[in-house]
């Protein structure tokens, strides 16, 4: 079983990686720190997968302990970054942290690679590089625009740093950026989702926790949008679909069949959901009506994103597999399952 480290594994995204990756056939090793997840996050992996992931409570940022880490495991084929900051508001309080640990365990894990002759890395990238986009769909050639927030900093730097150290001479170094859009949902088991950190930013942790009573309502920001039907657009994709695009990322870099040494990809449905849709579909999904009301505006938001999917559909062969309403009823689950 080939070996694949996973920093950030204890995480939303990284713990569905960790479960797809074991089934795929692959030794997950997670390092994480636990900033923002939760033990419990292991318990859920070895529940679902019947055995325990090996797993080690260390900053990423931290050289020392990184290397300690190769050293032990000896035989890593590659990595998947998850590790970073991603609350969008808090980057913009705290931009020292975000440009710290986002940039600074990618530089960490850059140096320390290379002493082990691991040559093969997945980043976490998002949409949010994108901007306010001029034309929709975005496809990977769609100018990045500046970052509305130090977190989309922090990825567009992560981006820029990539191709720089791949570009060096000597460099052995092959990277496949994905580009997430919005994930949402969780394992159909309900034994690994996201944990919510106080009163959620997100949509779909507000709308999940309205209806479980506990939040009040849903304020909708803005419909005054030059949108269908005037609220934001967003490409929301299943997390168990998302895992699955680095599965097929992780083995294109072991099977050395990336054409370049950065290949950037877009990771999402394809599709442009609005927030009202969200919110019915989710009306489908737990059959429940849900308390919401429009409010202003949210300073920053983008009016509408979406992924042209074509290019990971036709490279690696991915599709997203999971509706809308399935999704969303997966986030139920789950949300049924928390305190
Ligand atoms: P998450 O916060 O649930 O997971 C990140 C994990 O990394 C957490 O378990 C945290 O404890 C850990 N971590 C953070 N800094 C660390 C460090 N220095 N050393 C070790 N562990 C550290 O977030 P997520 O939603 O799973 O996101 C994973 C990645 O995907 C992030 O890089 C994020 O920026 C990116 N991303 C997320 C979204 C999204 O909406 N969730 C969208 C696009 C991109
Ligand atoms: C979705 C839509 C809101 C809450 C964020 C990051 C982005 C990426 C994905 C990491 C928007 C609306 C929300 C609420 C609402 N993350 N909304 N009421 O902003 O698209 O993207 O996560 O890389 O970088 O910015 O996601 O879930 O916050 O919002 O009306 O209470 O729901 O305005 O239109 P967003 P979100």
């Amino acid at each position: 079983m080939k070996k694949i480290l996973v920093t950030g594994g204890a995480g939303y995204i990284g713990s569905h990686t960790v479960v797809a990756l074991q089934q795929a056939g692959y030794q997950p090793v997670i390092v994480d720190n636990f900033s923002n997840s939760e033990e419990s996050a292991l318990a859920g992996i070895e529940s679902i997968l019947g055995v325990k992931v090996p797993t080690y409570r260390i900053d990423c940022g931290n050289e020392a302990a990184l290397r300690g880490v190769f050293e032990a495991e000896k035989d890593i084929k590659g990595v998947i970054h998850f590790a970073a900051y991603k609350a969008v508001g808090e980057s913009v309080a705290k931009p020292l942290a975000y440009f710290q640990n986002n940039v600074g365990s990618l530089l960490t894990l850059l140096a320390v690679m290379p002493d082990f002759g691991v040559e093969n890395l997945v980043f976490s990238s998002s949409c949010t590089v994108y901007g306010i986009p001029d034309a929709l769909p975005v496809t990977e050639a769609t100018p990045t625009k500046p970052a509305s927030s130090p977190y989309g900093r922090t990825k567009q730097m992560c981006e820029e740093i990539v191709h720089d150290v791949s570009a060096a001479p000597t460099n052995k170094l092959r990277t496949i950026l994905l580009r997430y859009f919005n994930p949402i949902g969780a394992h159909e088991s309900a034994k690994i989702g996201e944990l919510p950190l106080g009163v959620p930013n997100n949509l779909v942790p507000y709308i999940t926790q309205t209806a479980a009573g506990i939040r009040e309502k849903l304020t909708i920001n803005g419909s005054d949008y030059e949108t269908p039907d005037g609220t934001n657009v967003r490409d929301y994709i299943h997390v168990v679909d998302l895992a699955k695009a680095h599965i097929v990322a992780v083995q294109r870099l072991l099977d050395r069949k990336a054409s370049e040494s950065v290949e950037t990809f877009n990771v999402g449905t394809g599709h442009g959901n609005s927030v009202l849709e969200v919110v019915q579909a989710f009306e489908k999904a737990s059959g429940q009506k849900l308390n919401y009301s429009i409010g202003p505006r949210r300073p920053g938001d983008v009016p509408a994103i979406y992924a042209d999917a074509t290019k990971a559909a036709q490279v690696l062969g991915f599709k997203t597999e999971t509706s809308l309403v399935d999704s969303l009823a997966s986030s139920w689950k789950w949300q049924q399952t928390l305190k």
